[in-house]
């Protein structure tokens, strides 16, 4: 495995790289989430390029980017079986001073997480963007924990002509469910078990709709019953969506999404079911 950082390093080895090229962005502090995308990259690409960037651009002015978890040394041990190529950008090289171009999706960035977090798919797609042009890969890969953020880069990949293809790898969880996030290291005891509700409040509505439930408003009362029995569970949006534009059904025919944005405590849980 070769670790670059500057982009001149980047380009040099990104040279040497022939067949298949997967790349796999990712903020660091990596987990079975991540390892599970690398490990996919790994079956189908010959080369296998990591990125490791906490991107400043995707925090809100009240998210905490200083403390963000980070432990490279130990990320490098993690991946270092699957990767061929590891590339951890530095800040000033991504966002030079004077920067002033980015990306921006449209209506698909609006609704949930958008509409709670002002700005942060707009760094998403800006960073991503530059993440492809520089390495180039030929199949990039996103988690489907974070739903809206594939959804996003899925049409930024159409509407851009990014000669990409985008592959959204299942969410991996916990024994009891609890979707693995680098957030969950914020969670005392209680709160960890509290934060099971999530995944009960989703496995409660996928039987409803599984039992033949197709009333979209009677799908989102399940999830918010369950939620509300968790005196420690604060919720932001439980949502039942069209899968592709994120527009909130009113009945669910095809293939749909339910999400939702939970507080438990300080910290904000998200986690999500495709339907159909
Ligand atoms: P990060 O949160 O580090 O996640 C990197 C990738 O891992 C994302 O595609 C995410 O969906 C995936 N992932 C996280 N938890 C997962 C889980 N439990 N199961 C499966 N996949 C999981 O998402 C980002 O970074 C950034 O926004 C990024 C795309 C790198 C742009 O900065």
């Amino acid at each position: 495995m070769r670790t670059v950082s500057t982009l001149d390093e980047l380009r040099d080895s990104r040279l040497s790289l022939d067949g298949t090229v997967g790349l796999v962005p990712t903020m660091g502090f990596l987990h079975d989430g991540h390892l599970s995308l690398i490990r996919r990259a790994r079956d189908e690409c010959k080369r296998v390029v990591v990125s490791i960037f906490v991107n400043p651009t995707q925090f809100g002015p009240k998210e905490d980017l200083a403390k963000y978890p980070r432990d490279l040394e130990r990320d490098f041990r993690l991946i270092e079986p699957f990767t061929d190529l590891v590339w951890t950008p530095a800040p000033e090289s991504m966002y030079p001073t004077g920067y002033q171009t980015w990306v921006e999706v449209e209506a698909v960035t609006r609704p949930l997480e958008g509409a709670m977090r002002p700005g942060h798919f707009k760094g998403v797609t800006t960073v991503v963007a530059k993440l492809f042009n520089a390495v180039q890969p030929h199949k990039a890969y996103f988690g489907q924990k974070d739903a809206q953020q594939a959804a996003v880069i899925r049409r930024m990949v159409r509407d851009l002509n990014f000669p990409i293809e985008i592959v959204v790898c299942p969410t991996q969880r916990e024994a009891d469910g609890l979707a693995m996030s680098s957030r969950n290291v914020y969670l005392d005891t209680e709160q960890r078990k509290a934060a099971t509700v999530l995944f009960h409040s989703l496995s409660a509505a996928r039987e409803l709709y599984e039992s033949g439930e197709r009333d979209a408003a009677t799908v989102r009362e399940k999830m918010k019953d369950v939620l509300a029995s968790e005196p420690l569970a604060e919720p932001q949006y439980v949502s039942c969506a069209d899968y592709d534009t994120l527009e909130e059904l009113n009945e669910i025919k095809g293939k749909a999404l339910l999400s939702m944005a939970v507080f438990i405590g300080k910290t904000r849980l998200i986690d999500n079911f495709v339907l159909g």
